[in-house]
Protein backbone atom coordinates (compact mmCIF):
# COMPACT_ATOMS: atom_id res chain seq x y z
CA UNK A 1 0.00 0.00 0.00
CA UNK A 2 3.07 2.40 1.06
CA UNK A 3 4.69 1.45 -1.82
CA UNK A 4 1.62 2.80 -4.31
CA UNK A 5 1.51 5.67 -2.73
CA UNK A 6 4.76 6.42 -3.40
CA UNK A 7 4.96 5.39 -6.66
CA UNK A 8 1.56 7.72 -7.16
CA UNK A 9 3.22 10.33 -6.23
CA UNK A 10 6.48 9.74 -7.82
CA UNK A 11 4.42 9.87 -11.39
CA UNK A 12 2.48 12.76 -9.94
CA UNK A 13 5.77 14.48 -9.60
CA UNK A 14 7.43 13.51 -13.02
CA UNK A 15 4.12 14.89 -14.65
CA UNK A 16 4.37 18.23 -12.55
CA UNK A 17 7.83 18.48 -13.88
CA UNK A 18 7.15 17.74 -17.37
CA UNK A 19 4.60 20.62 -17.73
CA UNK A 20 6.41 23.21 -15.70
CA UNK A 21 9.33 22.32 -18.35
CA UNK A 22 7.05 22.94 -21.68
CA UNK A 23 5.58 25.60 -19.90
CA UNK A 24 9.02 27.41 -19.48
CA UNK A 25 10.10 25.90 -23.25
CA UNK A 26 6.87 27.48 -24.52
CA UNK A 27 8.62 30.71 -25.14
CA UNK A 28 11.12 30.04 -26.09
CA UNK A 29 9.77 27.77 -28.83
CA UNK A 30 7.60 30.77 -30.02
CA UNK A 31 11.03 32.62 -30.24
CA UNK A 32 12.21 30.11 -32.98
CA UNK A 33 9.24 30.38 -34.88
CA UNK A 34 9.99 33.74 -35.70
CA UNK A 35 9.58 34.63 -39.02
CA UNK A 36 11.51 37.29 -40.97
CA UNK A 37 9.30 39.69 -42.87
CA UNK A 38 9.51 39.86 -46.66
CA UNK A 39 10.57 42.07 -48.21
CA UNK A 40 8.96 45.67 -49.48
CA UNK A 41 6.96 44.87 -53.22
CA UNK A 42 7.11 48.36 -55.44
CA UNK A 43 3.76 47.93 -57.77
CA UNK A 44 3.85 50.76 -60.57
CA UNK A 45 0.42 51.83 -61.83
CA UNK A 46 0.37 54.17 -64.48
CA UNK A 47 -1.30 57.24 -65.07
CA UNK A 48 -4.46 57.93 -66.21
CA UNK A 49 -6.31 56.63 -62.95
CA UNK A 50 -10.17 55.71 -64.34
CA UNK A 51 -12.67 58.66 -63.96
CA UNK A 52 -13.29 57.60 -60.22
CA UNK A 53 -10.17 57.99 -59.20
CA UNK A 54 -9.49 54.41 -57.86
CA UNK A 55 -7.71 51.56 -58.57
CA UNK A 56 -7.79 48.10 -57.51
CA UNK A 57 -5.17 45.84 -56.47
CA UNK A 58 -5.30 42.59 -55.14
CA UNK A 59 -3.47 43.67 -51.84
CA UNK A 60 -4.88 47.39 -52.04
CA UNK A 61 -6.82 50.12 -53.14
CA UNK A 62 -4.96 53.26 -54.77
CA UNK A 63 -7.03 56.64 -54.86
CA UNK A 64 -6.34 60.07 -55.89
CA UNK A 65 -8.04 63.33 -55.56
CA UNK A 66 -9.46 64.72 -58.20
CA UNK A 67 -7.18 66.85 -59.40
CA UNK A 68 -4.79 63.53 -59.39
CA UNK A 69 -1.77 65.47 -57.56
CA UNK A 70 -2.27 63.43 -54.79
CA UNK A 71 -2.72 59.76 -53.78
CA UNK A 72 -2.99 57.16 -51.18
CA UNK A 73 -3.27 53.59 -50.84
CA UNK A 74 -5.36 51.51 -48.27
CA UNK A 75 -5.01 48.05 -47.72
CA UNK A 76 -7.43 45.26 -48.52
CA UNK A 77 -7.33 43.47 -45.28
CA UNK A 78 -9.69 43.45 -43.16
CA UNK A 79 -8.63 44.52 -39.90
CA UNK A 80 -11.28 42.20 -37.84
CA UNK A 81 -10.29 38.80 -38.97
CA UNK A 82 -8.60 39.21 -42.38
CA UNK A 83 -11.21 39.36 -44.76
CA UNK A 84 -10.57 41.01 -48.15
CA UNK A 85 -12.67 44.18 -48.73
CA UNK A 86 -14.19 45.73 -51.70
CA UNK A 87 -14.76 49.74 -52.31
CA UNK A 88 -18.64 50.60 -52.88
CA UNK A 89 -18.28 53.02 -55.56
CA UNK A 90 -21.76 54.20 -55.57
CA UNK A 91 -21.24 55.09 -51.08
CA UNK A 92 -18.06 56.00 -51.36
CA UNK A 93 -17.08 53.65 -49.00
CA UNK A 94 -14.45 50.55 -48.16
CA UNK A 95 -17.00 47.32 -46.79
CA UNK A 96 -16.15 44.04 -45.69
CA UNK A 97 -17.93 40.98 -47.27
CA UNK A 98 -17.48 39.07 -44.14
CA UNK A 99 -18.90 40.86 -41.01
CA UNK A 100 -19.62 44.15 -42.60
CA UNK A 101 -17.04 46.80 -41.19
CA UNK A 102 -17.14 49.46 -42.94
CA UNK A 103 -14.22 52.15 -43.46
CA UNK A 104 -13.87 55.63 -45.47
CA UNK A 105 -11.67 55.64 -49.08
CA UNK A 106 -8.68 57.02 -46.50
CA UNK A 107 -9.37 53.71 -44.45
CA UNK A 108 -10.49 55.36 -41.54
CA UNK A 109 -13.00 52.91 -39.44
CA UNK A 110 -16.55 54.03 -40.03
CA UNK A 111 -18.64 50.85 -38.23
CA UNK A 112 -18.77 47.42 -37.90
CA UNK A 113 -16.89 45.06 -35.57
CA UNK A 114 -13.38 45.62 -36.63
CA UNK A 115 -11.51 47.91 -34.36
CA UNK A 116 -8.93 49.38 -36.40
CA UNK A 117 -8.13 51.37 -39.45
CA UNK A 118 -6.94 50.09 -42.65
CA UNK A 119 -3.42 50.06 -42.99
CA UNK A 120 -1.98 52.65 -45.28
CA UNK A 121 0.72 52.09 -47.86
CA UNK A 122 3.14 54.82 -49.39
CA UNK A 123 2.72 55.98 -52.48
CA UNK A 124 4.91 57.91 -54.62
CA UNK A 125 4.23 60.07 -57.71
CA UNK A 126 6.49 59.50 -61.03
CA UNK A 127 6.25 62.68 -63.19
CA UNK A 128 7.40 63.77 -66.74
CA UNK A 129 9.28 66.84 -67.21
CA UNK A 130 6.34 68.91 -67.27
CA UNK A 131 4.83 68.02 -64.36
CA UNK A 132 1.69 65.54 -65.34
CA UNK A 133 1.68 62.55 -63.22
CA UNK A 134 2.30 59.93 -65.44
CA UNK A 135 1.95 56.84 -62.64
CA UNK A 136 2.24 55.74 -58.78
CA UNK A 137 4.45 53.20 -57.76
CA UNK A 138 2.99 52.02 -53.95
CA UNK A 139 5.17 50.03 -52.11
CA UNK A 140 3.87 47.13 -50.07
S1 LIG B 1 -13.34 40.16 -41.34
FE1 LIG B 1 -13.95 42.11 -41.96
S2 LIG B 1 -15.54 42.59 -40.61
FE2 LIG B 1 -14.92 40.66 -39.97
Amino acid sequence: MLEERRSFLASLLGWAAAFSGMALIHPLLKFTGFTVKPKPRHVTIAAPLPRSGMHAEREFFLFASPDRQTAWAVSRTCTHLGCRVNFLEDKQIIECPCHQSRFSPQGLRLAGPAKKNLSAFPVELQKNETGAVTGYVVTI
